[in-house]
């Protein structure tokens, strides 16, 4: 009943030209044959969470025994560290078990895309704060997960976890043993995992949900087009104005985010096997389902102030158009992030000018060089300091839900 009059409301939103409703989502129609495992069946991601995981994290929930594997976790930080002592045995036969890169795994090519990440670093962390953060707001289902879950409670802390994830990712060892990113993904695993268990307890959170059980594989994939597959068009679009990006640069930043979802328990079978298929099944399941949400309007605005309570030399209005100019105003709009006309004005004429003379093809400094070079190393330094004055905030698995 709850349901029902929520979508009549909403419905009459629509209507009125209130809100937007996403669709909800179609049957799976995406072919396994663009996918790493190349069958060509059709399985509903939707309906795949991690049977790996799920059962073990639940059962070290109920027996009260997450705090010990959190404080236990603090020490586990390298690739290759030694699993902790004093982990309950289960996890540590787990972790054992999928401490490994999958078989497919090319270090040559993590090697070119750490490269690739390196010198494209400015444009990522612009793409990735203000533009993947933000549409992470109008993914329905991620809102409303991130908003009912214990993070959503304290974005600050929940943003600069995010960051270590997108720091150990960015590192030039991240796969390897002095890195951190595989550790860092079997600790993001198991927190999703904990979230499946907590969330359907949760009462808020199951009013608003349509869907009995979070973060499925489905799910996960979506988030990936909002990252890999966003930020690689974006840097596409972008040649236009003299960015340099080779196909072998593309593959390797796609082989990447391949082997980060596999490590995150998403299947072969739906992980895309090339930018072609990313962007098919980005356009399938990304892209109708986004869609404001009371959640998501409020996570944007609290992100969008973290950001802003740095100095980024800019104002707030310009960090908002900012925002608009990577995401579309469509999508500004239902955020309700408000106007400034000027700096848009300032936005339009100066990024590609900026974006030019960085890559070397314009002698000519522009007039606003100074503007957004300082915006993009202030968000730079947000990135690389983790949101605060620690550069590596742990994650950790969370035992609750947020409160009230
Ligand atoms: C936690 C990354 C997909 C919901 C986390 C954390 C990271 C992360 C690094 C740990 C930091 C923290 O606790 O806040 C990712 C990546 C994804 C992905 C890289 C896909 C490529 C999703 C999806 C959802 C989701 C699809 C929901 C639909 C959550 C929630 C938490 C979390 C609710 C826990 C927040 C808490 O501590 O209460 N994720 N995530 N994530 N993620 Fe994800």
């Amino acid at each position: 009943m709850e349901n029902l009059s929520r979508r009549s409301l909403l419905t009459l939103g629509a209507a009125l030209g209130l809100v937007a409703v996403a669709d909800t989502p179609k049957a799976w129609a995406w072919s396994s044959s663009g996918s790493i495992a190349g069958t060509d069946t059709v399985t509903d991601p939707w309906d795949v969470w991690d049977d790996d995981t799920d059962p073990l994290v639940a059962s070290l929930l109920d027996a009260g025994q997450i705090p010990a594997v959190n404080t236990a976790f603090a020490s586990w930080i390298r690739n290759g560290d030694a699993l902790p002592a004093g982990l309950p045995p289960a996890l540590s036969t787990y972790l054992r078990r999928v401490n490994t890169l999958p078989s497919w795994a090319d270090q040559a090519k993590l090697d070119r895309a750490a490269q690739f990440n390196k010198r494209m670093s400015m444009y990522l962390f612009l793409l990735y704060g203000l533009g993947s953060g933000i549409m992470s707001t109008v993914i329905p289902r991620e809102a409303r997960n991130v908003y009912w879950s214990e993070g959503g409670a304290d974005m600050k802390s929940r943003a600069a976890k995010t960051f270590t994830y997108g720091y150990d990712l960015s590192a030039p060892d991240a796969f390897k043993a002095t890195g951190s990113f595989v550790v860092t993904s079997h600790k993001t695993r198991l927190t999703h995992a904990a979230v499946r268990h907590l969330l359907p307890q949760s009462a808020p959170w199951r009013g608003v949900t349509d869907h009995p059980i979070p973060i499925s594989n489905g799910d996960i994939l979506i988030t990936f087009h909002s990252l890999g597959t966003y930020v690689h068009r974006k840097l596409l679009d972008w040649r236009r104005w003299g960015l340099r990006m080779s196909a072998a640069e593309e593959e390797a930043y796609l082989h990447m985010w391949q082997v980060a979802l596999h490590l995150l328990g998403v299947r072969d079978e739906f992980i895309p096997n090339s930018w072609a298929a990313a962007e098919e099944q980005s356009r399938y399941a990304l892209t109708p389902l986004l869609a404001p949400t009371p959640e998501g309007i409020d996570l944007a605005d609290v992100l969008l102030n973290l950001t802003s309570s740095v100095d980024l030399g800019v104002t707030r209005g310009f960090q908002r158009e900012f925002a608009r100019y990577v995401l579309t105003d469509r999508i500004g709009d239902w955020l309700r992030l408000p106007r400034d006309y000027i700096s848009r004005g300032v936005i339009e004429a100066g990024w590609p000018t900026y974006v030019m003379f960085r890559e070397g093809l314009s002698p000519l400094v522009p007039e606003t060089f100074g503007l957004f070079d300082r915006f993009i190393r202030g968000l730079a330094m947000l990135f690389l300091n983790n949101g605060s004055s620690a550069t590596h905030t742990p994650i950790t698995i969370p035992v609750m839900n947020r409160p009230g």
